[in-house]
């Protein structure tokens, strides 16, 4: 496993749309192995493959201490809306508050090759809204409001 480097917001790699995967092949198991990892070092709740460069459709998440891989990822329901503080690892020391959905349901590939669905309320929603936003190229700042420094009281970036 490796750690990557994260892609900062400016960089336009960030602004692409990513390619859907093909093969879960063992590639793309090292990606997400090192995923996995950058996202811990980096003390974040979420890292999609562009922001470390890869143009995939895949991303991880930390949510209430379950690891979550999602490639090729589909939105197949949403429902209200919840406004919370969010920030992220491309854009470091930053918060801003973005309404996301309040209960999602979304299903995707797992790193065998299985189809895997997640649904949920809470923060669930939000990490997994937030990523698969970086897969089209958005950025939460593209939707937040009071966008500023953060507290530096350990907030996970996502
Ligand atoms: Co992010």
């Amino acid at each position: 496993m490796a750690l990557r480097n994260i892609v900062l917001e400016g960089d336009e790699i960030l602004r692409k749309r990513a390619r859907e995967v093909t093969e879960v092949n063992d590639k793309i198991r090292i990606m997400l192995d090192d995923m996995v990892e950058t996202m811990k070092a980096n003390h974040g709740a979420g890292l999609a493959a562009p922001q470390v460069g890869l143009f995939k459709r895949m991303f991880v998440a930390e949510v209430d201490g379950e690891i979550i891989e999602l490639i090729n990822p589909e939105i197949l329901e949403t429902e209200g809306i919840q406004e919370e503080d969010e920030g992220c690892l491309s854009v470091p020391g930053m918060i801003g508050t973005v309404e996301r959905p309040a209960y999602i349901k979304m299903k995707g590939l797992d790193r065998y090759g299985q189809e895997v669905v997640y649904e949920g309320t809470g923060f669930l929603p939000i990490v997994l809204s937030h990523e698969y936003d970086h897969l089209d190229g958005i950025l939460y700042t593209d939707k937040a409001t009071n966008i500023r420094e953060a507290d530096h009281d350990g907030d996970e970036d996502r």
